[in-house]
């Protein structure tokens, strides 16, 4: 009798345990299939694109390389299904590593897509489609521009400022049209104005020109593909610190071109911050988010409303850390925004990139450090700049420097 009921236990157990082995081997193929050919492997780009809302949308240069797949997507929906930030990473079929960003949280396209209608006075179920119908997009672009520079405090502030008159819009963004499609241009244009000025940047300052921006690759619907042009400097903050000084060097140098290189513009950059910028494996550094910006016309003809235009507007005391007067950025031919910005990211109250500086570099040039608070203190900060760029170019050719290891805050 004991002996039978020993038996059953055993059936039993060996019955659970395959089972369990079976529901195991399961699970794993389970899974296996879908990482190797599921949609958990890769966010597919027509998730991404969001097409169907075009002519709502960026554009669509860069569509035909991503519909015959000659750019592959990495990471899986875990990374993706809390990539609030709309970041992706993939490569080309060249083997060049690519970022492809949405450029807006999700929340921000919802609030766009339902205020969309209204804003052209169309129906309120209206689709993006019949945006081409609509015949006053120029004026809404020049509200948009005008609402940005005039935003009330109370509400948040959306992307570019082009001042002081919005009508420069028309010649800012030249590089941006095709004379074929012109309605669908504008259209786009609205959408980017509206979500992020980013892609229309990236043309009017191309890398290939020399701008420290990433190369475009172009958009397709609601996704920007751009170089990815390496790793930003905040997780590069243990590194030597020669070459924490060749990009303090490159970051000053970024600075002045913002502010003078362009011919007709000045691009005074709102985001400064270590994770904006990246670095790559050749030292070179790139501005990677454009989205927070003031655009300057130099060559307007000043009315009335700006009496002081031909004067310099040099950054006051307004209050601690970053903050900065857009309204009087606006009214000055030229101002020393980004001089002061660029001097707080390398020497400022918060976490500055080259502090603290090596011992040996304060006893033989004391000067380097009184600089550094000249450009954050002083009152002609274009004179220390450049004094502070010939300053650091002799100590990058200094080998005493080059030696010097990374300095553990
Ligand atoms: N072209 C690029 N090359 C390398 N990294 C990039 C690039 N664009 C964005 N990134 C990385 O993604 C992060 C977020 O991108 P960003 O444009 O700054 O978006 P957000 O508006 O969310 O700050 C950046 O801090 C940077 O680390
Ligand atoms: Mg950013």
């Amino acid at each position: 009798m004991n002996d039978k009921i020993y038996e059953n236990m055993l059936l039993r157990r060996r019955f659970c345990k395959r089972v369990a082995l079976m529901a195991i081997a399961f699970t794993i193929s389970f899974y296996v299939s879908i990482l190797l050919f599921g949609d958990l492997k890769a966010p597919r780009v027509m998730n991404l694109t969001d097409l169907n809302r075009c002519p709502a949308c960026y554009g669509v240069s860069v569509c035909p390389e991503l519909y015959s797949n000659q750019v592959i997507i990495e990471g899986h929906t875990w990374s993706s299904m809390f990539n609030a930030k709309n970041i992706f990473y993939g490569y080309t079929k060249s083997n060049r590593r690519v970022v492809l960003k949405k450029l807006a949280h999700n929340s921000e396209f919802k609030d766009f897509d339902s205020k969309m209608c209204k804003t052209f006075n169309l129906k309120r179920n209206c689709r993006p489609i019949h945006l081409l119908n609509v015949t006053n997009v120029d004026e809404k672009l020049i509200k948009l521009v005008e609402y940005n520079f005039t935003w009330p405090d109370t509400e948040p502030r959306k992307g570019l400022v082009l001042c002081p008159y919005a009508y420069s819009l028309y010649d800012l963004v030249l590089p941006v049209l095709d004379s074929k499609k012109p309605q669908l241009d504008m259209i786009n244009i609205w959408t980017m104005l509206s979500l992020n000025p980013e892609p229309i940047i990236l043309q009017i300052l191309p890398k290939s020109s020399g701008w420290p921006v990433p190369a475009y690759g172009g958009v397709c619907g609601r996704l920007e593909v751009v170089a990815d042009e390496g790793e930003p400097l905040s997780s590069l903050t243990q590194v030597a610190w020669y070459r924490k000084l060749k990009f303090a060097k490159k970051i000053l140098d970024a600075a002045m071109d913002f502010t003078f290189k362009h011919d007709r513009f000045r691009f005074y950059l709102m985001d400064w911050s270590l994770d904006n910028i990246v670095a790559n494996e050749k030292d070179d550094i790139t501005f990677v988010d454009l989205e927070d910006l003031i655009v300057l016309d130099k060559h307007i003809s000043p009315g009335k409303d700006l009496p002081n235009w031909y004067q310099r507007y040099g950054r006051e005391l307004i209050g601690p850390g970053f903050t900065f007067s857009i309204e009087n950025m606006c009214k000055h031919h030229l101002s020393d925004h980004n001089l002061w910005a660029a001097c707080y990211i390398l020497a400022g109250d918060d976490d500055p990139y080259l502090y603290p500086i090596p011992k040996e570099v304060n006893s033989s040039r004391p000067h380097f450090d009184r600089l550094l608070n000249e450009c954050l203190n002083g009152v002609d900060r274009f004179k220390t700049i450049t004094t502070l760029q010939h300053v650091i170019g002799d100590m990058l050719m200094d080998e005493k420097i080059v030696g010097y290891g990374a300095v553990v805050r």
